[in-house]
């Protein structure tokens, strides 16, 4: 995450947007990083926002992030972006060419996107796909994936593609912080639905996905227009 906010924020006073920030820890991190950058983020359930703010008040950063609780379709930003995060949160605009639009709308003239999304590693059987691809997000191979990106005008500058180990490390994380939650307070009423959201999400990725579907991110410029002769 680091190396990849390294390379992301070119300009010292760079201003960042995060579409679907999740709790803003990517932004958080930027901020330690980076003394000059302001950041917002913007996601519909605000879970972790009290947190993060709060940490960033502790470290003396408070006055350069603000999270907003809000339907990233409905933000309009006052300040163009020099760098526009969209991490595992496509599908709040109903998939990759729709994210890329958005973030169009939101970059400053040579602005960077940072774009998180899944692609099949592997070819799934049916049964994987229909779960995966539930929604209105349609994954690809990761040539495919790319191939999209670029013929939509965009220009890789860099990318990662998430090991099976940080995977696996994801998906032990959440499901075993759901599970240890719930196992805390067995007398909660969200206590079992907490178990049963956990064991199941476990089931369907370790006899699902796991090893089929690949998260990879993306940096991108704007590939400019041809020169005319
Ligand atoms: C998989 S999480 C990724 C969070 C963060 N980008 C990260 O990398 O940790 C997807 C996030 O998108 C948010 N989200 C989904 N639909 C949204 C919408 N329509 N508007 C804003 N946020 C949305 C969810 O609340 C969730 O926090």
């Amino acid at each position: 995450m680091e190396h990849l906010l390294r390379r992301a924020i070119r300009g010292e006073d760079d201003h960042l947007l995060d579409l679907g920030c999740g709790d803003g820890t990517w932004l958080l991190r930027a901020l330690q990083a980076h003394d000059g950058v302001t950041a917002v983020g913007v996601d519909i359930s605000g879970a972790g926002f009290d947190h993060v703010l709060g940490e960033a008040a502790r470290l003396g950063l408070g006055d350069r992030l603000e999270l907003r609780r809000q339907d990233v379709a409905e933000y309009r930003s006052v300040r163009k972006a020099d760098l526009v995060l969209s991490v595992g949160s496509a599908y709040a605009y109903g998939g990759l060419l729709p994210t890329l639009n958005a973030a169009r709308e939101h970059l400053a003239e040579d602005g960077m996107l940072l774009l998180g999304d899944c692609f099949w590693e592997h070819e799934p059987d049916a049964a994987v796909r229909a779960q995966q691809e539930s929604g209105p997000q349609k994954y690809a191979d990761l040539p495919t994936t790319v191939a999209q990106v670029v013929a939509d005008g965009w220009t890789p500058v860099y990318g990662y593609t998430s090991t099976i180990a940080e995977w696996d490390e994801y998906e032990w994380c959440w499901t075993g912080t759901l599970a240890q939650w719930a196992l805390d307070n067995p007398g909660h009423p969200g206590s079992d639905l907490a178990l049963r959201m956990s064991a199941e999400h476990r089931d369907s990725w370790l006899g699902g996905y796991r090893g089929f579907l690949g998260f990879v991110v993306l940096l991108l410029r704007r590939t400019p227009a041809p020169v005319k002769a």
